[in-house]
């Protein structure tokens, strides 16, 4: 396999495209009411240690992996294993085959069928069948539901800058909300035509290439987003009693932590830096050899906490401000803000309205043209097709396949036959097929993805030749010297001695045991073992 001829042009290129794959829904609407929810700062401290030991570890791993492999991940793992089955998959695929007949016979015909898929799959194709997963099935499965909140994000976005947002209690606005969400008669058009909209525009970056689309785009959307969102913190932090709302996003309560925080923050962490999805991966097969892995993931982190941080901070100062309740949940973000912004003084809440959602339209749109990426990149490869035809065909199947979760958010009301069917194997479809997706792709597929990128990371291309592709691009020496000589500023010539608290040592152990004990204890709390 060719590797990939597009490159980035630029580091900054890069950075801020990554950052704006990172930067979406996962901070600005679940970040702020999952902190509220879990203790304030105690959780961000949780969340930041979380991201550290394992969203830097695996982002490092993903971005190696990619640009060593230089292909899309359906093929990148092939390029280590010359295309041959290891002991591991082979391990996991008999492993997978016999959980699936042993779903059998608990009388559960979905977990097997899916069990016994994935398995004969592994067993098959080895490390192609995750490529594969990671690469296409998991990205396009959360393109389906994504999609269709950008579309809810972008009605706003117009509804609030005609003054259409203009009520001023949460319950008011439950009357705008719901019938979006419940798909309700009359609706249909508006839901449609602004999911099309939000998907036609991602296409059309994805369409222009790396360099001219993505990269381009990223350049001007992302300052942009930073300047909204700057200016509703400044909004935010003036108004008289913001400070009650500062103290309830950011002062810790140790008491409202409990063990299940640490794996939300867990979670979280793999939304947000969108691991496991194929897009980093991606993105580091377009990576020139000069760029520095570390401290490329180190600032994409940095600005995706901040954007998370300031997010919660325009939200709550607000919301407290205006004393609203912050406890909402899900739905803070289209029901709560936009009363707090209407109630602020000076009769602008459609102009703060219309900026929060124009802030929520670009940080989703960002996420979803690099999650379109890799199934381009798939679709190019596998079916020969130019990147132009091959965008336009994944942003038409990633519509359509959106329209189930468009009319199946808050029920199975339009969708009965797919539910019959999904109940006739899975027995419990659960709530709506919205929820079936997100679950699907969060709790099950992104843990195991990451288990997997993380196994092969440190056992089977091997830590030592890993380190050898982190290292490129970095200072020579740089990590392999003792961490606190590092931090304090100094380097190895200056305090030579044998160390083993190197961030090389450091990263190894991570990828090799710390990481994948982690992702599996995340993994049994997200399926409910826990
Ligand atoms: N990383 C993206 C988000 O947080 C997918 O929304």
């Amino acid at each position: 396999m060719e590797p990939n001829k597009e490159k980035w042009g630029s580091r900054w290129g890069f950075l801020l495209a990554t950052a704006g794959s990172a930067i979406g829904l996962g901070n600005i609407w679940r970040f702020p009411y999952v902190t509220g929810v879990n203790g304030g700062a105690a959780f961000v401290c949780v969340y930041i240690v979380s991201i550290l030991v394992v969203g830097l570890p695996l982002m490092i791993a993903e971005l190696a992996i990619g640009r060593a492999a230089g292909c899309h991940p359906a093929w990148a793992f092939d390029r280590f294993t010359a295309g041959k089955r290891t002991p591991v998959t082979d391990c996991l695929g008999i492993i997978l085959i016999l959980s699936g007949l042993l779903m059998v016979l608990f009388g559960r015909p979905g977990h097997a069928l899916l069990l016994l898929f994935f398995g004969i799959f592994l067993a098959v194709k080895g490390w192609k069948c995750i490529g594969v997963t990671v690469g296409v099935i998991v990205p396009f499965i959360i393109m389906s539901y994504y999609g269709v909140i950008g579309g809810w994000t972008v009605i706003y976005m117009f509804k609030a800058f005609a003054g259409g947002l203009e009520f001023a209690t949460p319950d008011q606005a439950a009357s705008v909300f719901k019938p979006i969400v419940s798909a309700a008669k009359g609706q249909e058009f508006s839901l449609c035509s602004a999911h099309a909209l939000f998907v036609a525009a991602a296409a059309a970056v994805v369409f222009a290439g790396v360099r001219n689309g993505i990269e381009k785009s990223s350049k001007v959307l992302m300052p942009l987003l930073f300047i909204l969102l700057g200016a509703l913190v400044l909004r935010g932090v003036s108004l008289p009693g913001a400070s009650r709302g500062l103290r309830f996003f950011l002062s810790p309560d140790f008491k409202a932590l409990g063990p299940e925080s640490v794996l939300i923050a867990m979670g979280q962490a793999f939304f947000t830096l969108s691991l496991a999805m194929g897009i980093t991966m991606t993105y580091g097969s377009y990576l020139k050899r000069d760029v520095n892995i570390v401290r490329s993931s180190l600032l994409v982190i940095g600005l995706d906490t901040l954007a998370a941080v300031l997010a919660g901070v325009a939200i709550f100062t607000s919301v407290f401000a205006m004393k609203l309740d912050p406890a909402q949940g899900p739905g803070l973000v289209y029901m709560v803000v936009p009363s707090a912004f209407n109630l602020v003084p000076g009769n602008l809440g459609w102009l703060w309205n219309g900026l929060f959602f124009m802030m929520l339209t670009i940080a989703a749109l960002t996420s979803f043209i690099s999650l379109l990426e890799p199934l381009v990149g798939y679709a190019t490869r596998q079916f020969g097709l130019s990147r132009h035809g091959a965008s336009l065909l994944v942003a038409v199947s990633v519509y359509l396949a959106g329209l189930l979760s468009a009319f199946g958010c808050a029920d199975w009301r339009h969708l009965r036959p797919l539910e019959k069917f999904f109940k006739m194997f899975f027995l419990d479809a659960g709530p709506s097929f919205f929820e079936l997706a997100d679950n699907f792709a969060s709790n099950w597929m992104l843990p195991l993805g990451g288990l997997a990128i993380a196994v092969f990371c440190g056992w089977v291309w091997g830590s030592k030749r890993a380190l050898k592709e982190v290292r490129r691009g970095t200072k020579s020496g740089r990590l392999d010297t003792d961490l606190l000589v590092l931090l304090a500023g100094f380097s190895n010539r200056e305090y030579p001695r044998q160390s083993l608290f190197t961030p090389a040592i450091l990263w190894s152990l991570a990828i090799r045991w710390v990481t994948p004990v982690l992702v599996i204890f995340a993994f049994l709390y997200g399926i409910g073992v826990l």
